[in-house]
């Protein structure tokens, strides 16, 4: 007993010693950097904050998620607000500084956490679902991968862009233009990605049979992604759900993973030959799945990266196209314009630099991603005790202690609609604003610091080639949206519009 009662005191006095080892850190850091309290807190349940998550629910499902987030920080009339979801602590902030803190100046104080329980099944640990070491591994497997050479391949993107066309009404009568990028999306980014393209604009064919392995795995491809939706939006409570829910998911991420393996089994095939030969591939066409074959013969490495860009390029830059072109529907004043710039082409297909130059289809483009970022908001998670430059104080302008364990979270939307970063007109889609803007971190369609988006380049190019071809083909476009061309959001794992792009394009 008293054995017992000697072993508990111990422990007792340690976690004690421990809690006041702690509690003087932290006032020593808090004192170092000057860090005041951050006044405003969102949450009125004050035990588990249910009411918030609520809330969020209640405003997703009406489409508002975005939005409603936005009218929080306008309300506290701040850029930084505590909240608190269950037991987890979280800072929600759209100051600039705050931001280039966690994605670049103290990188190492964050890591994903969460994030990664929901994008497993599918994603393992490639690119965009890792952190640390092996995160660092796999850019330095990828980058070179996303030179200009590669990924500029104005030929591959014509040969889809026709194929694109054959889906666009000659009359004028409604096509939904987002379904039709998703598809052609899909498309290009398996050629770039496995040498072989799903050809997936064939799912809007009523006569191609749905039994294409292609048209399956695109389908499949579309079923995971959902599956990580619904895992993050449940969290621990997905097990709960419905059998059929969660095997369809599962079936879904199988699917995927088997049709990627053939074309990983191909490739190191192909290495290995090359290996036997001896031959080098200098004078060989660039095809990415052989270039990672070359660096590595782990074929569960090479799927898991694969499926992870495909991830992350695909939906974002049909996304970018469907925003951009819901607005252009509405401005004949801006497609007049983007087609004066085209015209410079006297029909010609563009060059990759001719489609650098063009000024306003960048502006365009800029713009899309200001209003409506394809990625509207993001979080990481404190690794350590750390400190935000901004938050503290009533006014936001001192510095804030970030604690261990706290998410904090950044809206790319509402930053980007700051009125005092973008001006009075700044919920407007007007591209002449960049005629004068130069912004640096508080414009963030790709993030910045070292996980800044590995395909910037590459969907730059594809949306800018697609929207100068389509200016080229068509004279007027006209919005036929249902909703009577107010935008609403359609929040996935990125931001198009709920209603899609219903437009009818005409050639004269
Ligand atoms: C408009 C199109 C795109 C936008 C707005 C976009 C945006 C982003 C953002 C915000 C991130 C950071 C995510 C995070 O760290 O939480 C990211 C990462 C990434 N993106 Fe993109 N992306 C686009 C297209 C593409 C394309 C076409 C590819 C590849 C073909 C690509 C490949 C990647 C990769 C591999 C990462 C992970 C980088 C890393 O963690 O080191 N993205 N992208």
């Amino acid at each position: 007993m008293i054995i017992i009662l000697a072993a508990s005191s111990l422990l007792f006095g340690y976690l004690v010693l421990q809690r006041l080892q702690l509690y003087l850190a932290r006032r020593r850091i808090i004192q170092e950097n000057n860090c005041k309290p951050c006044p405003y807190v969102l949450n009125r349940d004050p035990i588990l904050g249910l009411d918030i998550l609520r809330e969020n629910v209640r405003l997703a499902d009406a489409g508002r998620f975005l939005s409603g987030s936005q009218a929080r920080f306008r309300r506290f009339k701040s850029n930084t607000f505590h909240n608190r979801i269950i037991t987890s602590p979280i800072i929600l902030t759209v100051e600039p500084e705050n931001i280039k803190t966690i994605l670049s100046l103290k990188f190492k104080d964050y890591d994903f956490s969460n994030r990664k329980v929901a994008m497993d099944p599918l994603l393992g640990d490639g690119i965009f679902n890792s952190d640390g070491a092996r995160w660092a591994s796999s850019r330095h497997l990828l980058r070179p991968n996303f030179a200009r050479e590669q990924v500029a391949d104005l030929a591959m993107l014509e040969r889809h862009f026709k194929h694109l066309l054959k889906y666009i009404p000659a009359d004028g009568s409604t096509v939904d233009l987002q379904d039709l990028f998703f598809c052609m999306t899909m498309d290009t980014a398996t050629e770039f990605l496995f040498n072989h393209s799903t050809n997936s604009l064939r799912m809007l064919d009523q006569q191609e049979s749905s039994a294409n392995e292609d048209v399956q795995f695109a389908r499949a491809f579309n079923a995971a992604q959902q599956d990580i939706v619904t895992r993050v939006r449940f969290g621990p409570l997905y097990r709960l759900l419905s059998k059929n829910t969660v095997k369809e998911g599962a079936d879904a991420v199988k699917m995927c993973h088997a049709y990627v393996d053939r074309f990983v089994d191909d490739a190191v095939r192909w290495r290995e030959e090359q290996d036997l030969e001896k031959k080098g591939s200098s004078d060989e066409r660039y095809v990415f799945i052989h270039e990672l074959a070359k660096q590595t013969k782990d074929k569960t490495r090479i799927r898991n990266e694969l499926i992870n860009i495909l991830l992350a390029g695909r939906d974002t830059t049909a996304s970018l196209l469907s925003n951009m072109f819901f607005e252009f529907a509405k401005r004949p004043e801006v497609w007049r314009k983007l087609r004066e710039e085209v015209e410079g082409l006297q029909g010609r297909i563009p060059s990759y630099e001719e489609l650098r130059g063009m000024k306003y289809v960048k502006w365009c483009l800029n713009e899309s991603l200001r209003l409506n970022p394809v990625v509207p908001s993001n979080s990481r998670f404190a690794i350590r005790d750390t400190v935000l430059p901004r938050g503290g104080g009533p006014d936001g302008s001192s510095p804030l202690f970030v604690p261990r364990g706290t998410t904090v979270g950044y809206s790319t939307y509402t930053m980007h609609r700051r009125q005092d970063l973008y001006g009075a007109d700044a919920e407007e889609f007007r591209p002449e604003r960049w005629e004068a803007l130069r912004p640096s971190w508080e414009y963030l369609p790709f993030n910045g610091g070292p996980r800044i988006c590995l395909g910037q380049q590459y969907a730059l190019t594809e949306a800018g080639f697609v929207t100068v071809r389509l200016a080229q083909e068509f004279k007027r476009l006209e919005s036929r949206d249902t909703n009577g061309g107010v935008w609403v959001e359609g929040l996935t794992l990125t931001l198009c519009s709920k209603n899609g792009t219903k437009v009818g394009l005409f050639r004269e």
